[in-house]
């Protein structure tokens, strides 16, 4: 398993209708492959954190790395994991975060899961928290 995550900016002609095509796509694809994870999108900017077989993490990130939607990819955490970190929360299913109050849903299960003995999960905290803080 693992896991990887990054940041990118929207692309300049990206309109709500893309993205509201963008997150019914993803949630659909991320649930027939069992990819776990969020997608948080704020001030016209992505966080996205993607769990799963390495495989399946690596052909969709090449994919991701592609996709014309968005500029300025960077990646922030890639990581090997024994066991998934977003297994328990929203049901097993990727999540997509559009606005500060559901990413409280986030900061809640983080609280939990941190005592959880898992190597990467300080790492993913820090750094998803400072997004959605930044993001407010
Ligand atoms: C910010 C962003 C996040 C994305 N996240 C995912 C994702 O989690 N799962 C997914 O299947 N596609 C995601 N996509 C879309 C992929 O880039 C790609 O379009 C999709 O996997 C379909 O690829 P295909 O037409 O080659 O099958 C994302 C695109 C963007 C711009």
């Amino acid at each position: 398993m693992k896991v990887i995550c990054y940041i990118s900016s929207f692309a300049n002609n990206l309109n709500k209708d893309d993205i509201n095509s963008l997150i019914k796509s993803v949630n659909l694809y991320n649930k027939e492959k069992n990819i776990t994870g969020v997608l948080i999108i704020r001030n016209k900017s992505f966080f996205q954190i993607l769990e799963g077989n390495i495989i399946d993490i690596d052909t969709l990130y090449a994919k991701i790395i592609e996709d014309k939607r968005h500029i300025g990819l960077l990646k922030i955490s890639e990581n090997e994991i024994e066991d998934r970190i977003f297994n328990s929360y929203n049901s097993g299913e990727f999540d997509t975060i559009d606005n500060y109050s559901s990413s409280k849903k986030l900061l809640k299960y983080f609280n939990w899961i941190r005592n959880a003995d898992h190597p990467v999960i300080e790492e993913i905290i820090t750094l998803t928290k400072n997004y959605i803080l930044h993001n407010k």
